[in-house]
């Protein structure tokens, strides 16, 4: 059967999180967060969960045995059978060599980017505040309904251990070395959309489902939900 793969690039920051998740709940394909399956691995306490913690936590990337530990189980599940969004993979060449073996020759393949300034990033990046459940808010831009406090299931939320003004700096410069340049391989391997990030969530999810329906991808849009990352 044809798949649908949406890959999202984009700088930390840009809102591929926020975006792939409102889309998600409107094309009915699950997001692939290589980040959340980390996340939540450093929740298991395993000792690939305490390595990716330590590494996610100064902005590095982790090993390709432990991308290929959580990302593949995840793939695993049935819900990914007949399409997925997947944001934060790939991340260098060896990922996007993994991708490409991993597609079926009649899957439907759409490169995503979200444009975002570095400066952008730092104001967002900064605000940024998480839920262990896995909800994402901004101080400003999307702050929760109750102050500090997430939306969905009320525990306290915080800032993420990689949104430090130094760490987001490395994690900048690494995306505009290695992930972006990788936008230049993909085209020809499917379509590549670009979309302006320096507009409100609104605006972006409705260009983006606009794209997307004139390749006929999204044409039933049901309604959006509150982000969860
Ligand atoms: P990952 O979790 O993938 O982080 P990232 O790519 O740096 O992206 P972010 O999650 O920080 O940002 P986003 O673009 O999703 O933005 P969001 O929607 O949250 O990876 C974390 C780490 O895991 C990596 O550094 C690495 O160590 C490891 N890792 C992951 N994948 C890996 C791989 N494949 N290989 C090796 N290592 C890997 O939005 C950000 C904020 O802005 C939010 O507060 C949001 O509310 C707000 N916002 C969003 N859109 C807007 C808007 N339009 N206007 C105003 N505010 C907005």
């Amino acid at each position: 059967m044809s798949r649908t793969i949406l890959v999202f690039f984009g700088p930390p920051g840009s809102g591929k999180g926020t975006q792939s998740d409102m889309l998600s709940e409107a094309l009915g394909f699950p997001v692939i967060s290589t980040g959340e399956l980390l996340r939540r691995e450093q929740k298991t306490g395993s000792v690939l969960g305490k390595q990716a913690k330590r590494i996610m936590g100064q902005g590095k990337l982790v090993s390709e045995t432990l991308i290929d530990h959580v990302l593949w189980a995840r793939l695993a599940k049935g819900d990914a059978r007949n399409g997925f969004m997947l944001d934060g993979y790939p991340r260098n060449e060896q990922q996007f060599k993994h991708l490409l073996r991993l597609l079926h020759g009649d899957d439907r393949l759409y490169f995503i980017e979200i444009e975002v300034s570095d400066k952008e990033v730092l104001r967002r990046l900064s605000g940024r505040r998480v839920c262990d459940c896995g909800a994402s808010y901004h101080t400003y831009y999307h702050p929760p309904k109750k102050a500090g406090r997430c939306d969905l299931c009320g525990s306290a939320i915080h800032r993420r251990a990689d949104d430090e003004p130094t760490v987001i700096k490395r994690r900048l410069a690494d995306y505009h070395a290695w992930v972006r340049p990788l936008l230049e391989k993909a085209s020809g391997r499917g379509s590549l959309i670009y979309i302006d990030g320096e507009q409100s969530i609104k605006s972006i999810q409705a260009q983006l489902r606009s794209k997307l329906k004139t390749y006929g991808v999204g044409k039933a849009v049901k309604k959006k939900s509150t982000k969860k990352k």
